[in-house]
């Protein structure tokens, strides 16, 4: 049997790796800025999330959610002040896609209606409800096109507005930093008005922060630069450093009834065991911070008191969530950071570099990049 081809490989293959290093079966070493897609947010195999995973697989790896599950509460217990949720609740899944797919379930059940408003651009994972509100026809399946779907352009107020006022809509899905699209932030004055709006025809607001949450930005959550609240939040992604495991955020005026969301895998041990680990090492490594001070010198790196890098058309993005747009005669850069300079990033399309490293990236790494970059392009 073969693999069935849907991904485009590198021809390398990462065998170990430890913090922001990867070494490929050959034994060449790798710096990782890509973070396997923002997954990795306390790095590869960390000392702490090794210990308390392989103990928690010791003593009992899986049950399913008829029984009481300790680990389920323990995580939403830390996840509340550190989400700056506390009266929140938290369900469990298994990935990004899933996330949001129980996040419209529910904005539906609770509203009684049946539409979403999600934006121009936008990547919300794969599955039926998710990628009928990614606006990429190509990874939609005439199964999965509907007319319970409207996009609007991000950042266009008013246009929100004119759909919101026809109190058709269960919820609004909004990411808090559009990532697959190229790195764009919705602005504050948006984020604020579209809140309002949704209070005002009885609209549910969802924040898709499955790649800009868990720290990334500098605060937990990207919207949370912004001064609003959401109603439902959906996570992934960082949640558990590879571990599968996705989860919403619920606010308080959503009724819970019994058998209104399900999974078989979502919240198991391990899965929270990973999640508690990822937290106990942000917390206990202030890797938020580090983010926003990381994210800082990039930012003054490409875009700062000498004015924009020479190769770049713009730099975007927030913390550790960053997008290098290029100049046309620098695509291709990418390859040539990968295998001259050994530098794992992400990409947008083939003009937009994307830096995604892990939350625990050191200023040294930060600079080695730079200067790998700088000895690329001048
Ligand atoms: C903003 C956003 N939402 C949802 C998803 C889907 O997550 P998953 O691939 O875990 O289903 C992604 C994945 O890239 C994403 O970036």
């Amino acid at each position: 049997m073969d693999l069935f081809k849907v991904y485009k490989l590198w021809d390398i293959e990462p065998v170990k790796g430890l913090d922001t290093t990867l070494w490929d079966k050959d034994g060449v070493e790798y710096t990782d800025l890509y973070g396997g897609h923002a997954v990795i947010s306390i790095g590869h195999c960390h000392p702490h999330y090794v210990k308390m995973l392989s103990d928690q697989l010791g003593k009992l790896g899986f049950y399913s959610n008829a029984v009481q599950n300790g680990l389920q509460k323990e995580l939403a217990r830390r996840l509340g002040p550190v989400s700056g949720y506390p009266d929140y609740s938290l369900f469990l899944c298994n990935s990004g896609a899933e996330a949001n797919e129980n996040a419209f379930k529910l904005a539906s059940f609770q509203t009684g209606r049946s539409k979403i408003l999600a934006m121009g651009k936008a990547f919300h994972g794969r599955t039926s409800g998710a990628v009928a509100a990614t606006e990429n026809p190509k990874i939609q399946a005439p199964f999965n096109r509907t007319d319970k779907v409207v996009f609007t352009a991000l950042n266009d107020l008013e246009a929100v507005g004119r759909e919101l006022e026809t109190r058709e809509y269960a919820a609004v899905i909004i990411e808090g930093i559009q990532g697959v699209a190229g790195i764009y932030e919705p602005t504050t004055a948006f984020l604020q008005g579209v809140r309002s709006l949704c209070d005002r025809t009885g609209t549910k607001l969802i924040l898709d922060e499955i790649q800009s949450g868990y720290g990334r930005s500098g605060k937990f959550f990207a919207h949370q630069h912004h001064g609003i609240k959401a109603d439902i939040i959906s996570m992934a992604k960082g949640m558990g450093n590879g571990f599968p495991i996705g989860g919403i955020l619920i606010s308080p005026d959503f009724d819970a009834v019994y058998g209104m969301l399900g999974t078989t895998f979502g919240g198991n041990h391990l899965a929270c065991t990973a999640a508690l680990a990822v937290l106990d090492v942000l917390e206990n490594e202030k890797l938020v911070e580090n983010a926003a001070r990381v994210g800082e010198y990039f930012r003054n790196a490409f875009n700062g008191p000498d004015g924009l890098d020479p190769a770049l058309k713009e730099y975007r993005g927030t913390g550790l969530m960053i997008g290098l747009e290029l100049k046309d005669e620098y695509i291709g850069l990418r390859d040539r950071l990968l295998f001259e300079k050994k530098f794992f990033t992400g990409a947008a399309g083939a003009g937009v570099i994307r830096l995604l490293p892990s939350l625990t990236i050191s200023m040294e790494t930060a600079e080695n990049f730079v200067k790998a970059w700088k000895e690329l392009t001048r």
